[in-house]
């Protein structure tokens, strides 16, 4: 393994709707009274496919797969806030899934099928991780201010050091007007 770098594919958040995220969540985690590792704000995002440690010889898959993909835009709202007890994570998420998310998961996972490449095969649950290793859990809740995220690409991110770095990104089609 010595080639392979550890990968996922995500959506990306703009500087903005990133520092909306991390306000939120610093607003969700105080009022709860959780303690954790904040996420920082530049490695905020919704993994789509987590591929884990790929080999250099096969990240051209992972390219001609995303590559491959036809898939639409979308609008997704941010309005949830929660934790998973197992991954002692608190996030912010979707109440509503887009037929468009979905879509888009489940084209790149056939796409990642269609190469060969293996994934982590759980249930897409959409979320932004804000906080890790949290003490204590956090009852779901809706946000006061939901936040819209236009959804109009999605990323290929090498994960180093503790740091996320974009390697590309693809369009999505049939932005909602
Ligand atoms: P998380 O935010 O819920 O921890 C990089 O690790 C990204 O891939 C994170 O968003 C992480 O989810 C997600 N991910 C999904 N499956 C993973 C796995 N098996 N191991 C590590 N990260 C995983």
């Amino acid at each position: 393994m010595a080639d392979a770098r550890r990968l996922f594919f995500a959506l990306w958040p703009d500087p903005l709707l990133r520092a909306n995220i991390a306000h939120a969540a610093r607003g969700v985690a105080r009022a709860s009274g959780v303690e954790g590792l904040r996420m920082l704000d530049e490695k905020l995002h919704l993994t789509l496919a987590f591929l884990g440690d790929v080999e250099a010889e096969d990240e051209p898959k992972a390219l001609a797969a995303a590559a491959a993909l036809k898939a639409d835009a979308f609008d997704l709202v941010l309005d949830q806030a929660g934790s998973f007890y197992r991954s002692k994570v608190l996030w912010l998420g979707a109440s509503e899934t887009p037929r468009a998310l979905a879509a888009l998961a489940l084209g790149l996972r056939a796409a990642l099928d269609a190469q060969g490449l293996a994934y982590d095969r759980k249930a897409l649950a959409p979320h932004v991780t804000c906080y890790r290793d949290i003490k204590k859990g956090v009852r779901p809740l809706f946000l006061s201010q939901p936040m819209p995220w236009a959804v109009r690409h999605f990323v290929l991110v090498h994960s180093v050091g503790g740091q996320y770095h974009v390697v590309s990104q693809w369009p999505l089609q049939n932005a909602p007007v």
